[in-house]
């Protein structure tokens, strides 16, 4: 039995979601390490379309054990209303446990998410306004509220009215914004710590239990490499640690347990929200992608930014993460274009040709990304299983990737649903 990894190798929404319902399906234990609801994973099953945010994907998979790390940030009213909609289509919860540890998004992290993007103008991140950069900023500051404090209602109490009074004082005097109503809200979440109080459990003990009894265990990646604090486009990333080593750190068990890396990137790359994309579209290619992708966020429904696939940034996640191998999902998505381009290297202002990603946004800039072309397709390969089914030209682009990205390619997605797969 294996311990595996799932993690986004581009700007996020790649499919991991789908991955991970696959994985899941032969999996006993799935676990989220990093991020909050700012994660918006797509399931198709059975014709049937699931969105989760802070639900592992293997909800869907009943007996499967579902586990949300220590670096996780809760939102416990968003959790809740993600519960209750799932149980509304069948969805059982017996097998969640959630880290004592985790931390807690409140009210004012949410309000001071936007009030911070409304001061920066014109330099906003993009943010999905879940609060995750200022929840995150409290608990490196050392004043957050976790979740065992959530599940404690006399804890809780004390430690959200110091934190909320501070908060108050800058949302008020720092941004003259609209105070939080401290009273209603503390009581208010001490409702939700009552019904979450069943879900407790140390998710590095449960993990590491796990591992020693042989269990095939899956580790779900949200957000993606380039979304990483310090390996992304910073400031345009999320405030954790979306690559493969945040999972250690974020579940609480050693690097030696893990087994294989899985990378997930789209045949083409995309991006919600602000930032650098040197392989960008803004023509009627990039709509065409967009429309026919259906590039809409999961999480706000944002339209998403598209172009072509960007190797410079898909061989940077395989470093970063130290990849097993990628899934490229989406290859169905290209079908009908004449040509298909791929960013092999970028040139720089001076003329210079580098293949390795800048690690600061002052030496992106003015990057152009040097192409190589593929000749397009017309058939439709969404009922492809088998890579040797797929058209030559799809072949091609497969193997030139896997040399580009130095990463072998596992697995292919050639649809939305979770049958419309290649495993190789
Ligand atoms: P995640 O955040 O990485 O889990 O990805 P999202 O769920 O946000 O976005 C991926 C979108 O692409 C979802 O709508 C998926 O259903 C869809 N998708 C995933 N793989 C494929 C594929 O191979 N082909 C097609 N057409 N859609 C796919
Ligand atoms: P999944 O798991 C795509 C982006 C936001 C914004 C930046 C910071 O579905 O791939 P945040 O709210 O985290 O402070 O926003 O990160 N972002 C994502 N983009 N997919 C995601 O998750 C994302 N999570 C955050 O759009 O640019
Ligand atoms: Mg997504």
């Amino acid at each position: 039995m294996a311990a595996n990894i799932v993690i986004g190798t581009q700007w996020g929404d790649e499919g991991k979601g789908k991955a991970i319902d696959l994985l899941a399906s032969r999996a006993d234990i799935v676990v989220r390490s990093q991020g909050g609801n700012n994660a918006g994973h797509t399931v198709v099953a059975d014709g049937e379309t699931y969105k989760l945010h802070l639900i592992p994907s293997g909800i869907l998979h009943k007996g499967t054990l579902c586990l949300i790390g220590a670096g996780v940030v809760i939102d416990p009213k968003d959790l809740l209303s993600e519960m209750d909609s799932l149980s509304e289509r069948g969805v059982t919860f017996d097998n969640l446990k959630i880290d004592p540890r985790a931390h807690v998004t409140m009210p004012w992290h949410i309000t001071l998410d936007g009030l911070s993007e409304e001061f920066r103008g014109s330099k906003d991140i993009g943010t999905t306004h879940r609060g995750i950069g200022p929840a995150y900023m409290d608990k490196y500051e050392r004043s957050g509220i976790r979740f065992y404090d959530l599940v404690h209602p006399e804890v809780f109490r004390e430690k959200a009215r110091s934190a909320g009074e501070l908060k108050n004082a800058i949302i008020t005097k720092v941004f003259g914004g609209k105070p939080v109503d401290l009273d209603a809200v503390i009581e208010e979440y001490v409702g939700y710590g009552k019904r979450l109080a069943a879900y407790i459990g140390d998710v590095s003990v449960l993990t590491y239990e796990a591992v020693k009894a042989g269990k095939e265990i899956l580790f779900e990646g949200a957000q993606a490499t380039l979304l990483d604090i310090d390996y992304g486009t910073y400031p345009y990333v999320t405030s954790s640690h979306p690559v493969s080593a945040g999972v250690c750190i974020g579940s609480g068990v050693g690097p030696k347990v893990i087994d294989n890396i899985y990378g997930v990137a789209k045949a083409y790359t995309t991006r919600v929200g602000k930032g650098p994309f040197p392989t960008e579209l803004n023509d009627d290619i990039g709509k065409f992608i967009q429309d026919k992708g259906g590039e809409f966020g999961a999480t706000t429904g944002r339209p998403r930014r598209t172009g072509w696939f960007d190797a410079v940034i898909v061989r940077h996640a395989v470093r970063v993460n130290g990849l097993s191998s990628l899934m490229i999902n989406k290859l169905d998505i290209l079908k009908g274009l004449d040509t298909l381009k791929v960013c092999v290297a970028y040139k720089k202002p001076d003329g210079t040709v580098i293949k390795d990603f800048p690690p600061v946004l002052e030496e992106l800039e003015g990057c152009k990304p040097v192409y190589e072309e593929f000749p397009g397709f017309t058939e439709n390969i969404s009922s492809c299983r088998r890579f040797e089914e797929l058209p030559e030209v799809c072949q091609k682009y497969i193997t030139r990737l896997e040399e580009l990205c130095e990463c072998p390619v596992g697995m292919l997605g050639v649809g939305q649903d979770r049958e419309q797969i290649i495993e190789r």
